[in-house]
């Protein structure tokens, strides 16, 4: 049986982190994988997950079985963190789920569920592992423009241009904040224009929302997300807390299924606690536990958005200063872009030889698609970087 597998194509963002472990040189810089690092390259625990973790330890008596969609009360802090009040909790069923990308899964294995002949349709560029499960599922994907290439801006007419090839039923798939790759966003208006037209033509938005609190503040940045939420008929929502609450390795992620017919929920909520039954049946519950104290506990909630606003600021002072840098090098503000684009990513649209040639001459380790992680950067580096830029003629 076995010689009849064939290898699989490499996951590119993991592959380069492995390329990077394997570089012998010392001033390497790591812009790859989406993990936030300090300035001393270390990505830390949270404060607020050590005292939960702590609290824990003295306080938990067993680790039985919690149930098929995990903790009532992980959806429920949740549900309020990313939705607020926009939408009553009887319109929602949620599950806990191993991270973002097991909530990704789950919403896709829903989708083909519910409707197999639904499309879902991804913008150009996204995460690559959105098309690679989807792929993998067998969903058909179809993709929108995106990012304007000139601007490093969305391409707002060409995205609305190309949703008005989807039919009724297909799924939209959208970035709640921090877009990754691009880094690039909608403002309020296009979101609204955006559920118009999803309205208008009865399709499904799905939102992936994996950086909440990393663009421009927890409740700035779930703003898209409630909009839509809370005006189509339906929505997915999956939802991470890897990045926010920094625990990566402990999967914790969240699939939400929001309907404007409560009498949906039952269904809804036992949709996914089967689906989570035949992956993998519990989720983990490590995470989600601690997740659920810091969000109910108001000393550990406060410290916890404390260190999550430096952890966002400290970006966005990258941000500035690699454009300024930028500036001051070529002359020219056609890297500003940088500075406006949100959350972990900025795709600096050039080539994939020049990155390779920025990886080969400097140390400069970003994705293929010049995907840069500015939380990879230090006051340090960010000159490097950006000669590097310069001297690639990017
Ligand atoms: C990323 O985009 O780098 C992260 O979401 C990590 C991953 O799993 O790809």
């Amino acid at each position: 049986m076995f010689e009849t597998l064939k290898p699989q194509p490499a996951d590119k963002i993991l592959a380069l982190m492995q390329m990077y472990r394997d570089d012998p040189r010392a001033d390497k810089i790591d812009l790859g994988v989406g993990v936030y690092k300090n300035a001393e390259g270390v990505t830390p625990v949270m404060r607020a997950i050590k005292a939960a973790e702590h609290k824990l330890w003295e306080e938990q008596t067993t680790k039985a079985y919690v149930g098929l969609a995990g903790d009532p009360a992980y959806s429920d802090a949740m549900i309020k963190l990313i939705l607020g009040d926009a939408v009553a909790r009887e319109n929602i069923a949620a599950a806990a789920t191993p991270g973002g990308t097991g909530a990704v899964r789950q919403a896709f294995e829903l989708i083909q569920m519910a409707n197999p002949k639904a499309r879902v349709f991804v913008s150009d560029p996204t995460w690559p592992n959105h098309v690679s499960i989807l792929k993998y599922v067998g969903i058909e994907t179809v993709v929108y423009r995106y990012f304007d290439r000139d601007t490093r801006g969305v391409n707002f007419d060409g995205m609305m241009e190309d949703l008005k090839g989807a039919e009724k039923g297909d799924v939209v798939l959208l970035h709640g904040c921090c877009h990754n790759p691009t880094g690039a966003n909608l403002n309020e208006v296009q979101w609204k224009e955006v559920i118009a037209l999803l309205n208008e033509r009865g399709l499904i938005p799905m939102i992936d929302i994996a950086y909440q609190g990393f663009g421009d503040g927890l409740e700035q940045d779930a703003l898209g997300v409630r909009l839509v939420a809370s005006s189509c008929p339906e929505t997915l929502i999956a939802a991470s807390c890897s990045k926010n609450f920094g625990i990566y390795r402990e999967r914790t992620g969240l699939l939400m299924a929001v309907s404007n017919d409560t009498s949906a929920q039952a269904l809804n909520q036992g949709t996914l606690a089967f689906l989570n039954r035949q992956n993998y049946s519990f989720p983990p519950d490590h995470g989600a536990r601690l997740v659920t104290m810091i969000l109910n506990d108001d000393a550990l909630r406060t410290d916890w958005a404390a260190e999550l606003e430096e952890v966002r600021l400290g970006m966005l002072g990258l941000r500035q200063q690699l454009a300024d840098e930028l500036q001051r090098l070529t002359g020219s503000d056609r890297f500003s872009f940088i500075a406006q684009h949100r959350g972990m990513f900025s795709l600096l649209g050039t080539t994939p030889d020049l990155v390779e040639k920025m990886r080969v001459d400097n140390g400069i380790y970003m994705v293929g698609d010049s995907r840069l992680n500015i939380a990879g950067l230090n006051a340090q580096t960010v000159p490097v970087l950006a000669k590097a830029i310069v001297d690639a003629g990017v």
